[in-house]
């Protein structure tokens, strides 16, 4: 299984910020936005990841996370020139993708709770899975409606009269045939190849799963300046009630097992003294009394 994190698009909407950075790289209360979906994917297991970015960005996260060694798995980086669409990824990513199947997050996009769900369906998936999660605003984003045994009836971009509460979260995992499907879309009116129009195919093709996340799981959306508060705002009083840190990539990569103790300890001491370096020694310090994934 391979993973694309999926940084594009203006962030107009946290203008004037993103004039010199991306939105990906804003600070979500103690890290880069960017570390929350990559901590998704390495908790789910997966270690061979692309970032898609534009051309500037791509320098800045290879600046943040290099080829990601060090972290005990693979990053490598693409560029996706035009904001054309999320659905582009999958061309873009075509090599890296190989024969693989490809489970893709949107870099701006949080979730937190326990991810077996996120494992099983990894492990089960044949077509296509994604998942839906209840929210107020549903008009926002992919909208997914079922009829009462749970069968999907539609699946629809923003529509204007939503026909469930149901939003497409920015989660999706896909077999092989997403690469097909992909370069065979075309544009929709705002010009973008639209991963709701991938679902859409699986869904024709009968190869479509939706899962509703339970009320254990959160999903929050960064795109506007409340947004981003708000979600710093739940994972700051998280962090600070358990003294536990949320995507702490460098945690993760140590009691996943993926780097050893002694390459923990390397990192360690090319951090600069912060509170950030002092959590992590707290982690080699007394590994036994810290959660486990
Ligand atoms: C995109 C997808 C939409 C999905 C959303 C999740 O919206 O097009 O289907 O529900 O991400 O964050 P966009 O970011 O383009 O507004």
């Amino acid at each position: 299984m391979k993973g694309i994190v999926l940084a594009g698009g203006a962030g107009n909407r946290l203008f004037p910020t993103t004039k010199v950075y991306s939105k990906q790289l804003v600070q979500l209360y103690d890290k880069p936005l960017i570390a929350y979906p990559i901590s998704v994917l390495m908790l789910a297991g997966i270690k061979d990841i692309i970032i898609i970015s534009d051309a500037n960005t791509n320098e800045l996260y290879k600046k943040l996370f290099g080829n990601g060694s060090h972290l005990g798995i693979q990053i490598s980086y693409e560029r996706q020139e035009q904001p054309n669409g999320i659905a582009e990824a999958f061309i873009i990513a075509e090599k890296f993708i190989g024969k693989d199947s490809v489970t893709l997050i949107l870099g701006d996009n949080i979730f937190y709770g326990k991810l077996d769900f996120l494992r099983n369906a990894i492990k089960y998936n044949k077509g296509a899975t994604v998942f839906g999660y209840h929210v107020k605003d549903p008009q926002r984003y992919g909208v997914v409606d079922f009829d009462e045994n749970g069968k999907v009836l539609s699946i629809e971009e923003k529509p204007i009269k939503p026909k469930s509460n149901f939003a497409v979260v920015g989660l999706y995992i896909y077999n092989n045939d997403v690469i097909e499907i992909a370069k065979n879309l075309t544009p929709s009116a705002r010009g973008e190849l639209e991963i709701t129009d991938i679902n859409k195919e699986y869904l024709n093709r009968g190869d479509l799963e939706v899962e509703v996340f339970g009320r254990g799981i959160a999903w929050l959306d960064t795109g506007t300046p409340q947004a981003l508060l708000e979600a710093s705002t739940f994972i700051g009083a998280i962090e600070h009630r358990q003294g536990l840190k949320i995507a702490c990539l460098e945690e993760i990569a140590y009691l996943k097992k993926y780097i050893s103790k002694s390459e923990f300890q390397e990192i360690i001491d090319s951090i600069p003294q912060c509170s950030y370096r002092d959590y992590l020694v707290d982690v080699i310090k007394n590994e036994h009394l810290f959660t486990k994934y």
